[in-house]
């Protein structure tokens, strides 16, 4: 395998960044990708930013060790507390996802937005940095949605658990006169649904799923190893959790891709 063959590495808490590897293997259909899930340490949005930074480091290791050629963290919470480590630490280059506070605003006639996300990453410096340059406009309300991550990862996605936990945090937000939503985890669009049934169509609900893969695309033609094969790519997912709720999810991709799913120990 050769640097533009090398598959494009993808990682995060848990099955949530495959939201991330969906909009990069549909834009990107011919590169070769590896996911890695690390179920078994989530939700991270609840621990230190050392210990999200040394998970991070972890996880990127692993993904070296599978030769990658780029690193794509699909979690918001590990990019807002580790992404600057992770760049200083590695010679590859890493893409990032970040809560699109800032397109929300621009769109927003209310001036107000509301964004659901982590404890990790509403109280990182990186969020605090990008919220105050929006601040003075708008009015952001932000939501910590506890448990939303561990739901999904056990797999009761459509439950009446999780509707009545979302009306919990939804509910608040509506009360404010919010007019957008920014979804800053990649677990919750696979909550979008659910997340209608509470807000109506009115509400624009926003995340940065696509220009997270627009950006992996940008930066592969900038370092010249973008795959041009021809032939699909290859996509090996990881788990370190029983591998029933990543299946589901990516069956219900149904999107042709040839994948492979295995559970190990990392
Ligand atoms: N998908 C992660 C994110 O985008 C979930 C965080 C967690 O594990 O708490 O933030």
């Amino acid at each position: 395998m050769n640097s533009t063959t090398a598959p494009i590495g993808i990682f995060d808490s848990g099955v949530g960044g495959t939201s991330i590897w969906k909009e990069i293997t549909q834009l990107l259909p011919n590169e070769n990708t590896v996911y890695l899930s690390d179920s078994i340490n989530a939700p991270y949005g609840e621990k230190s930013k050392e210990d999200i930074i040394s998970l991070a480091k972890k996880n990127t290791d692993f993904l070296i060790q599978k030769g990658c050629k780029i690193i794509v963290v699909a979690c918001n919470t590990a990019t807002t507390n580790a992404i600057k480590v992770l760049r200083a630490t590695y010679p590859l280059p890493f893409i990032g996802i970040e809560p699109a506070i800032k397109p929300a605003s621009l769109q927003s006639k209310t001036n107000v937005i509301g964004i659901l996300a982590t404890k990790g990453t509403l109280s990182s410096e990186l969020f605090e940095k990008t919220s105050s340059t929006i601040k003075e406009k708008t009015t952001l309300v932000e939501i910590v949605g506890k448990g939303l991550v561990e739901l999904i990862e056990s797999g009761k996605i459509d439950t009446k658990e999780m509707h009545n936990l979302l009306e919990t945090y939804l509910n608040p937000l509506l009360e404010k006169n919010i007019d957008c939503l920014v979804l800053g985890c990649t677990h919750y669009p696979f909550l979008i649904d659910k997340i209608k049934q509470i807000t109506g169509p009115k509400i624009q609900i926003i995340d940065s799923g696509e220009a997270v893969a627009r950006q992996t695309k940008a930066i592969l033609q900038k370092n010249n190893i973008l795959n041009l094969n021809t032939e699909k790519g290859k996509h090996h997912l990881l788990i370190n959790q029983p591998k029933k709720v990543l299946s589901n999810l990516i069956e219900s991709f149904n999107s042709g891709q040839h994948y492979k799913i295995e559970e190990l120990h990392f």
